[in-house]
């Protein structure tokens, strides 16, 4: 891959207006010299995301999100930070410079994550040309995709579907041939590890393929369903589905089936239809249902359900299996819509049916009136655990089920409406259950770790006095508001106080080391030495953190505090471990002479921890 010319990603932010950038996506109103407008992170009512185009930054103080163009189009877009390099580079036609020497023609988009989507890409056109070869496997595939399931070709084109031969070897010859590299391949998730084996394997074998997109509608990941043909495992029964496994481009949590489409249908006025399966989904889509979309399998994880609240519905109505595994999953889905603040409604399918079988068998209009017949989530609950006569044991099971999930929402207007409903449901005085409900959230835990619900702005106040932040978050800090300090700090830390478990505390450690060996950086080089983007969203976030109003503390003092912390830290560790040599040796009085006298130094030491003064700073910077 070339490397990009130095200094080009400054060059790049400078040059990019952040009003027009971030206008593309959020309605802007002018606010002094910023622009305000509703937070495309979060679901408000009040704006509270800031644009400062001459600072060239964003603040959501719903959120907590902050940082630059880069980081705003990796968030909106789902992008890696290359392919949000390249992405503005294109929108604002700046051309990429690249380092001399490395060649141009290359474009940096053969990122590896690029490669792996159009990897998929190839896959798949093979897979719809297997779909369509003469021969009795291609047969079986077509015969169950057309009769035995009832859809049609323009179905399969649309959707991409497609037929992985029983032949193991087929597809990794086929992508062998395109001049796909072993490291790709390795990576692609369509593969069996490849060990010493001289090629490759492929892990779906005999199945109808379904490829996956994520919300951009690029592929990402297959599902093969099993056929008649299907090789079945050894002694073992091949599964009815198998899916890609997570690769660099496929995190099943994040992606919903058919999202891409559902997307480019849904708004206020609109509910999600959420099914099981992906044919599921495909059926309904092409029967007029347009926003269906679908998790992988019954597993719904709160990413996923956060994907729909970004699309901004009117709510979500489910339609699970009637069997008892999909009701199962329904009572798992409740909490997770409820802490998203997604609204939502089950619809019960009949025994043993899914929403495909009810559209081909009794149309779509029987499917129509089951979604309308859906329930509320809070009676849903109450019909699965109250019996007729429900008794106050079942209704404790119920307020056992809802409570920590509604201790745990945002929005106590909501909340309260839930509790309102729950006590209708449950046939109890509001004010009654609402007493119990605060008798078990003061319970819960201890103030310190509560979820605090404040309006935006006490918010953000909440992260900067109460962050959860390490001393290495803390010195970060104070290197970006003041890169004078680095000289001295890259002399005082020694990088074995410092917690690399920790992303800021890897991060400064970088930049220690290189202004050690180098000399003093701005904080554009600083960002340079990045390399992960959970690195440059921490960074970022320090970065456009501005410093307390009202604070007497000086940027100097609270680095003075961090590096005794961090000294104090290392002292103790250093002292346990004498203090365990010293046990071990006990002894051998003469040996330990030496031992003492070290554990003496060090408790001494740590009454004066070392410190930066004001006239130590870099005149330069
Ligand atoms: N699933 C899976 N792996 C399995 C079984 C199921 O990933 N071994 C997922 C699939 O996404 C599937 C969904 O769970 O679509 C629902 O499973 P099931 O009800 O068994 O399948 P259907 O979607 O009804 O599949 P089909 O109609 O093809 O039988
Ligand atoms: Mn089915």
């Amino acid at each position: 891959m070339p490397r990009l010319a130095e200094g080009f990603v400054t060059e790049l932010k400078d040059r990019i207006d952040l009003h027009d950038l971030v206008s593309r996506y959020v309605q802007l109103k002018k606010s002094g010299s910023s622009w305000v407008g509703l937070s495309p992170f979060n679901k408000e009512k009040t704006p509270s995301f800031y644009v400062h185009p001459l600072k060239g930054f964003f603040n959501c103080f719903s959120s907590g999100e902050k940082g630059d163009g880069i980081t705003f189009v990796q968030k909106m877009e789902n992008l890696d930070f290359y392919e949000a390099i390249e992405y503005l580079s294109r929108e604002f036609s700046i051309p990429l410079r690249f380092q001399e020497g490395s060649s141009t023609s290359e474009p940096l988009g053969q990122s590896m994550r690029k490669e792996l989507f159009s990897l998929q890409e190839i896959a798949k056109a093979w897979f719809s040309e297997q779909m369509k070869a003469e021969g009795t496997e291609s047969e079986v595939a077509r015969k169950y995709w057309l009769q035995e399931r009832k859809f049609n070709h323009e179905v399969a084109d649309s959707f991409g579907v497609g037929y992985a031969p029983t032949d193991r070897f087929a597809l990794g010859r086929h992508l062998t041939s395109k001049g796909i590299v072993d490291k790709l391949m390795a990576k692609s998730g369509l593969f069996y590890d490849k060990k010493n084996q001289s090629d490759w394997v492929s892990i779906f074998c005999g199945r109808l393929m379904i490829p996956i997109r994520e919300k951009l509608g690029r592929i990402c990941g297959f599902t093969g369903r099993k056929l008649s043909v299907t090789p079945e495992w050894g002694e073992k029964k091949a599964p009815k589905y198998v899916n890609s496994p997570e690769t660099p481009i496929f995190h099943k949590g994040q992606i919903l089936f058919n999202l891409d489409l559902a997307n480019k249908e849904i708004n206020e006025s609109k509910d999600f239809l959420l099914v099981e399966g992906q044919l599921d989904s495909i059926r309904c889509y092409t029967e007029g249902f347009k926003t269906t979309v679908a998790p992988q399998g019954t597993a719904f994880k709160e990413s996923q359900a956060e994907l729909m609240r970004k699309s901004n519905p009117r709510r979500v109505v489910c339609l699970l299996d009637g069997d008892q595994a999909g009701q199962k999953a329904a009572l798992s889905y409740v909490p997770i819509f409820l802490k998203t603040g997604l609204d939502a409604r089950f619809a019960t399918l009949p025994e043993g049916a899914d929403p495909d079988q009810i559209v081909v068998n009794q149309g779509k209009e029987a499917l129509e009136k089951i979604i309308e017949e859906g329930e509320p989530m809070v009676s849903y609950v109450c019909g699965k655990i109250l019996s007729k006569k429900p008794s106050p044991q079942e209704k404790i099971k119920v307020t056992d089920f809802f409570f920590p999930t509604f201790a745990e929402m945002e929005s106590l207007v909501i909340r309260d409406s839930y509790l309102n409903e729950l006590a209708d449901s449950l046939i109890v005085p509001a004010q009654a259950l609402k007493a119990d409900f605060q008798k078990f959230n003061r319970n819960r835990k201890p103030a310190y770790q509560q979820k605090t619900t404040h309006n935006p702005t006490q918010k953000v106040e909440n992260k900067t006095t109460e962050r959860l932040t390490t001393a290495e978050d803390d010195l970060l800090y104070c290197l970006l508001h003041d890169v004078r300090l680095g000289s001295s700090l890259s002399q005082i830390i020694d990088p074995s106080w410092l917690d690399t478990k920790v992303t800021a505390g890897r991060i400064l450690a970088k930049i220690l080391a290189e202004i050690l060996a180098d000399g003093p950086l701005e904080s554009s080089e600083m960002e340079e030495l990045l390399e992960a983007d959970s690195e440059r969203f921490v960074f970022q976030n320090l970065l456009f953190q501005e410093p307390e109003e009202e604070s007497d503390t000086t940027i100097m003092d609270t680095a003075n505090h961090c590096i005794a912390a961090l000294f104090a830290k290392n002292s103790r560790k250093s002292e346990k471990t004498l203090l365990s040599s010293l046990q071990e040796l006990n002894h051998n009085p003469s040996s330990t002479t030496e031992l003492r006298a070290q554990l003496k130094e060090i408790r001494s030491c740590r009454k004066n921890p070392p410190k930066i003064f004001e006239t130590e700073l870099d005149p330069k910077l």
